[in-house]
C-alpha cells in the first residue's frame, strides 16, 4: 500500500493518538463514526469529546510516561499435545474473552493458568484469534500465529480501550505491540503500561458518559 495512504496510528508525547488515513472508527454499540484523513483521538480519558481530543489532557496532568511496577513484558508458554497457547500479560486489556468463553482452558486465578489439552485444539485457536490485545497467540505443528491480516479499524470498547485492527503503530518511545496487527490501546488514561491497555479502566471506572 502506498506509504501517503496507509494507515497508521501515532502516540504523541503527553497528548493524543494521532491516526491517519484510517477509514473506519466504531463505537461499542457498531455505529461507524465519521472519519477524516488525520484525526486525534482522546487518551488521557479527560475529553468531553470522546473520542476525539478536546485539549484537555494539557490541563489534567495526563502523562503518556509508563509506571515501573507495570507487569513486566514476557511470553509465558503452555506447551500441550497438538497446540502450545503463549501469553504476554504485559498487553492483555483483560477484556475476558478467553476465560468467560472458554474456561476449561484459560483458568482464572489457578496454576497453571492454561490446559492447551483442555478441548479441541482448533477451539482454542479460534478463540486466541478473537483477543484484540493480541496477548495471546499459539503454536500448531511448529508454526507460531499471531498476525492475522485483519482490515484496518478502531474499534472503541465501551468504557474501555480502542481495539486496533490492521492499523501499524508508531510510537516514538518505542513500545511496540505483541502483535502487530491488532492491539488494545489504552483510552482511559490510567494505563500502567501506556500505550498499551492494561485494564486499569475498571479500576478507575472510566465511563464514556458522565454522569
Ligand atoms: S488526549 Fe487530548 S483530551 Fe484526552
Amino acid at each position: 500500500m502506498d506509504k501517503d495512504v496507509k494507515p497508521s496510528i501515532k502516540v504523541s508525547k503527553n497528548g493524543p493518538y494521532i491516526a491517519k488515513n484510517v477509514k473506519t472508527l466504531r463505537n461499542s454499540k457498531g455505529v461507524f463514526i465519521e472519519t477524516k484523513p488525520v484525526m486525534t483521538l482522546c487518551r488521557c480519558g479527560g475529553s468531553s469529546n470522546m473520542p476525539f481530543c478536546d485539549g484537555t489532557h494539557a490541563k489534567n496532568g495526563f502523562s503518556g510516561e509508563n509506571e515501573k511496577d507495570r507487569v513486566p513484558a514476557g511470553v509465558e508458554t503452555y506447551v500441550g499435545k497438538d497446540i502450545s497457547i503463549h501469553r504476554n500479560k504485559n498487553v492483555c486489556c483483560h477484556v475476558g474473552h478467553c476465560v468467560r468463553n472458554l474456561p476449561s482452558v484459560f483458568k482464572k486465578g489457578k496454576d497453571p493458568w492454561a490446559d492447551p489439552d483442555a478441548v479441541d485444539p482448533e477451539e482454542i485457536a479460534k478463540l486466541i484469534r478473537s483477543c484484540p490485545s493480541g496477548a495471546l497467540s499459539y503454536t500448531i505443528n511448529g508454526e507460531l500465529h499471531k498476525d492475522y491480516s485483519h482490515d484496518p479499524e478502531i474499534f472503541i470498547l465501551k468504557d474501555g480501550p480502542y481495539n486496533v485492527t490492521g492499523i501499524e503503530l508508531d510510537d516514538p518511545d518505542g513500545s511496540e505491540p505483541e502483535t502487530h496487527d491488532h492491539y488494545s490501546l489504552c483510552r482511559c488514561g490510567a494505563s500502567r503500561n501506556k500505550p498499551f491497555c492494561d485494564g486499569s479502566h475498571s479500576d478507575v471506572e472510566f465511563k464514556d458518559e458522565k454522569n
